[in-house]
């Protein structure tokens, strides 16, 4: 449990593993400031091994999701200072380096303006759900810079080429509604809905076995600039990680997720992940289908022949 109280963020622990990391800065519209960059790097360091949280929501307090760097904190007042600068940019990786192959599942949830420098960890979060009111920008253009801290590349790889030219070059708005189309979040909602969409989806992921999760997410981002070759020997290896993470906690998912399906017929993987896997806890071997299992999809329990 993260007990520190932070200026610039709100750290919001629930009792089943979701924390809320909630920028805090409302009256500047969420813009990342240096000591908002330390402060982020510190919690999402902290958090990244912290027992009481599984999976880690970032959003933005008021109107905004983030307006992106702090133009007068952030750039103006550290020109001239290469030292101070430095360690602003730094503890600005929080939003890139650690979030790209963060060992927790992470969701953006966008519920306003999103702008420039806050594309970074929208688009570094494994997921993202936006409100349809929510303004996206590349503001970039309008004030003197080219999109950097990665968002040039981030935007590239995520976007259509053209959808990419043009946003970067224009700077123009898109709403919510549009960033999900061009496939920048995974969905966008009423903004009254946000908080409820977002945490069906973090419950569906806590439901997952976490390890599983872990080397899925990590391999889909690693995989991505590998050759065919590398690529294979990673996955390899990423899939033999998972059963020796698994081991750690006596368990086996592989194992316990065949032997669910084709003996106990307790669950069908195509609607639900095996009983117990969140919590590595083994059904009995020849046990009966776990009503909670039929439960909770709209799957019946299988019958074993
Ligand atoms: N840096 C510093 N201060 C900011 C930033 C920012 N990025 N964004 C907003 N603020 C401050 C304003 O200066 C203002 O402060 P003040 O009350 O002391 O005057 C306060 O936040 C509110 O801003 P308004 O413009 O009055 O708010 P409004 O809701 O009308 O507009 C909007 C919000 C559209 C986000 C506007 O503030 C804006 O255009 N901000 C700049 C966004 C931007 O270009 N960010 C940089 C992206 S590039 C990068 O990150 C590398």
């Amino acid at each position: 449990m993260l007990k520190k109280k932070f200026s610039c963020v709100k750290v919001n622990q629930q009792k089943d593993g979701v924390t809320w990391v909630i920028f805090n800065r409302p009256e500047k519209r969420n813009a990342m400031s240096p000591t908002f960059h330390a402060e982020m790097m510190e919690i999402m360091t902290a958090l990244e091994t912290d027992p009481d949280t599984k999976l880690v929501i970032i959003t933005g307090e008021g109107t905004a999701y983030s307006a992106g760097q702090d133009l007068k904190e952030y750039f103006r007042e550290t020109d001239g200072n290469p030292a101070a600068k430095a360690a602003a940019s730094a503890n600005s990786r929080w939003r890139n380096e650690k979030l790209w192959m963060y060992n927790k599942p992470t969701i953006s949830m966008v519920n306003g303006f999103c702008i420039g420098g806050a594309f970074t960890h929208c688009l570094c979060a494994d997921f993202s759900i936006a409100a349809n009111e929510a303004v996206f920008s590349l503001s970039e253009v309008n004030w003197g810079i080219l999109p950097g801290g990665m968002v040039s590349k981030l935007v590239s790889d995520a976007f259509r080429p053209r959808d990419a030219m043009f946003y970067a070059c224009t700077g123009r708005t898109f709403t919510g509604k549009e960033a999900a189309a061009m496939g920048m979040v995974n969905l966008s909602v009423p903004k009254k809905n946000l908080r409820r969409e977002t945490l069906k989806l973090a419950k569906e992921l806590l439901e997952k076995n976490p390890n599983v999760l872990r080397g899925t997410k990590h391999a889909i981002r690693a995989t991505q600039d590998m050759t065919w070759r590398a690529a294979a020997d990673y996955l390899n290896a990423k899939g033999a990680e998972i059963k020796q993470r698994d081991q750690a906690r006596g368990h086996d998912a592989y194992a316990e997720g065949i032997r669910q399906f084709i003996d106990e017929k307790a669950y069908r993987p195509v609607f639900s992940p095996y009983v117990g896997a969140a919590d590595g806890k083994t059904t009995e071997k020849g046990g009966k289908p776990r009503a909670s299992a039929a439960r909770k999809k709209k799957a019946p329990a299988r019958k074993k022949k």
